[in-house]
């Protein structure tokens, strides 16, 4: 695994597209020396990362600084809003700019192409701390925390909900690479994006892993070791009517979760609009790991940080 670990320095993460199998791996397993303290704690001393923030953040933004800052390194937070591209500065030259002083610039965005264009000008690693189509530091610590509580059982994981939402699509890609079964259960109208079905399809050939898109929630659920949901109404988004009207019977609650494997765990990015897309008693109840998946941003926060950008 050094080897492979020792390959991805200096690699842009914009979304686990980009990243191998066996990358992917060595990223997790990297991710649990981190939580079990076996990394030196001083890797990113001297080191210093922006972190731009074009929307709100408590997870991301709390776990990537304190990541930083506990392995010796300085977070530098930037909302937009108090950097010169609220006066119409581009992201090429803040890009550029930001690259002499930093050693990984950190951004969450309206629009992917802003990571695109951070990662076409800048000099240091990307790092996408959530962007409108990816959200690949959940999607990494969403398979690490299925490990720990499956070990190495391929699991099915269930996606009800909004199925064209960063946390979705990030997460069939995670799926893809660690060999999962994955079923979205969504409207028609919120499936996931076709390209990047065809990208998760294409990882799954190599491994063994299996993707599929329907529309009925209850049949997604059959027997269903992880049921995850993300917000009906991510940031950013418009369609708020047709969506109270679509998302309802996609709601994670008993009755769906009867369906599930009775050892099922629930699982949720978090923020979470409770009586949405979940019910106030699975969000809380014996079988939600969300606050153990919350924990864990920090531990894969400091692998991606100290594997990938320093
Ligand atoms: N899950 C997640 O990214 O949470 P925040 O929006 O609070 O960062
Ligand atoms: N899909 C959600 C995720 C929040 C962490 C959003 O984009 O708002």
């Amino acid at each position: 695994m050094a080897s492979v670990i020792r390959r991805l320095k200096g690699r842009d993460f914009l979304t686990l597209l980009d990243f191998t199998p066996l990358e992917f791996k060595a990223l997790l397993e990297r991710s649990k020396e981190h939580k079990w303290g076996l990394v030196k704690s001083n890797v990113l001393r001297g080191k210093y990362v922006a972190g731009i923030f074009e929307k709100p953040s408590t997870r991301t933004r709390v776990s990537m600084s304190v990541a930083t800052f506990d392995l010796g390194g300085v977070f530098l937070e930037l909302p937009t809003s108090s950097l010169q591209v609220s006066r119409g500065e581009t992201f090429r030259d803040t890009a550029q700019v930001l690259s002499r002083f930093v050693n990984a610039i950190a951004a969450r965005v309206k629009s992917h192409s802003t990571l695109e264009e951070l990662a076409r000008w800048a000099t240091v690693p990307i790092i996408n701390m959530l962007s409108n189509k990816f959200h690949p530091l959940q999607a990494l610590t969403d398979v690490f925390t299925i490990i720990e509580f499956f070990g190495s059982k391929k699991v099915k994981i269930v996606f009800l909900g909004d199925g064209a939402t960063n946390t979705n699509h990030s997460l069939m890609i995670a799926s893809a690479l660690a060999g999962y079964d994955y079923v979205v259960g969504a409207p028609r109208d919120y499936w996931p994006d076709k390209e990047i079905i065809s990208e998760a399809k294409k990882i799954n050939e190599q491994t063994k892993g299996s993707l599929e898109v329907i529309e009925g929630p209850i049949e997604a659920a059959k027997d269903a070791d992880v049921v995850y949901t993300d917000t009906w109404f991510s940031m950013g988004i418009s369609d708020i009517e047709k969506r109270k009207d679509l998302f309802p019977p996609y709601q994670v609650n008993s009755n769906l979760l009867s369906h599930a494997a009775p050892h099922v765990k629930v699982m949720h990015c978090q923020p979470w609009f409770i009586g949405q897309e979940i019910t106030e008693e699975v969000a809380y109840g014996p079988h939600s790991i969300a606050f153990e998946q919350a924990e864990n941003r920090l531990h894969t926060a400091k692998a991606v940080l100290e594997v990938l950008s320093i």
